[in-house]
């Protein structure tokens, strides 16, 4: 259950979530090392998404706690966490078909600001922004689409989009729900390079059904199991654990 000799970003102990006596999440210790790549697997329903929840603020736990960075967020809102570098990235169903890129960008880095609605609307304001968005959208592979309608774009684009926009976040950990569902072949190899990219200078936790992007991307990878952690360790070594096997590959390979 080590990191290597990474030191901690963040730290679970006994984290556990109950909905009305059912236990999504049971007492999970995680601990994720700095500058890591780490995949959370297992079968649907495990209790995958529930913890990124519980991480981000966005559920607060039934007991057990979370520390990032040694600080203790047990409880803390996004709006707390987000700041202090701990992110996500949603799937955003609605982008603003009509608008550009780059004004996504603008957007999001102006809203982290706290101006108000009216000041950020100002376009001299969002200008503010023009370098630090095409830098986002550089580093996702999107800046020469940068003054294109968001409508305009693939579905692949898109989640490329929405991952420029958990950067604009600036997060020290990012964490990533499915970033391949739902992409053929040629996407998820393209999000696999991009993931390779940014996760210079960061940590990342990521969800996957996909055994080749776990394969692929996790120094690390964790099996969670009825709310429970089931194994633990690099890609080949859980993939050789007998439990594992029983549990989920075996289950994904049959
Ligand atoms: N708000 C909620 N109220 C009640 N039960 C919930 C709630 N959220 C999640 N659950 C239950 O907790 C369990 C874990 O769900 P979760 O979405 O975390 O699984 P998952 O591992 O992300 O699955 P998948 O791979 O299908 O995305 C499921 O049985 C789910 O029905
Ligand atoms: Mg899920």
């Amino acid at each position: 259950m080590s990191t290597g000799s990474a030191p901690p970003i963040l730290e679970t102990k006994a984290l556990t979530r109950s909905f009305s006596g059912f236990t999504a999440v049971n007492s999970v210790d995680l601990t994720i090392g700095e500058g890591t790549v780490h995949a959370l697997v297992g079968p649907n329903g495990a209790g995958k998404t529930t913890l990124f929840n519980l991480l981000t603020g966005f559920l607060t736990p039934s007991s057990g706690t979370i520390h990032f960075q040694g600080r203790d967020i047990t409880g803390m809102d996004p709006e707390r966490i987000v700041p202090l570098g701990l992110a996500r990235s949603f799937q955003i169903t609605s982008l603003f078909e009509q608008m550009s890129l780059l004004e996504h960008l603008e957007l999001a880095l102006a809203s982290g600001t706290g101006l108000t609605r009216k000041f950020w609307k100002s376009v001299k304001v969002l200008g503010r922004f023009h370098d630090r968005g095409m830098q986002h959208l550089e580093e996702v592979g999107l800046a020469d689409r940068a003054n294109q309608a968001a409508g305009s774009l693939s579905y692949g684009q898109k989640r490329a989009l929405e991952l420029a926009l958990a950067l604009a976040l600036e997060p020290k950990l990012l964490l990533l729900d499915e970033p391949t569902a739902g992409m053929g072949l040629e996407d998820v190899d393209r999000t696999i390079e991009l993931i390779q990219r940014l996760r210079h200078g960061r940590t990342v936790v990521f969800v996957d059904h996909n055994m080749h992007v776990v394969g692929s991307l996790a120094d690390e990878v964790t099996v969670l199991q009825s709310g429970q952690i089931l194994a633990q360790g690099t890609y080949d070594a859980v993939r050789a654990d007998e439990r594992v096997i029983t549990a989920y590959l075996g289950e994904s390979h049959a």
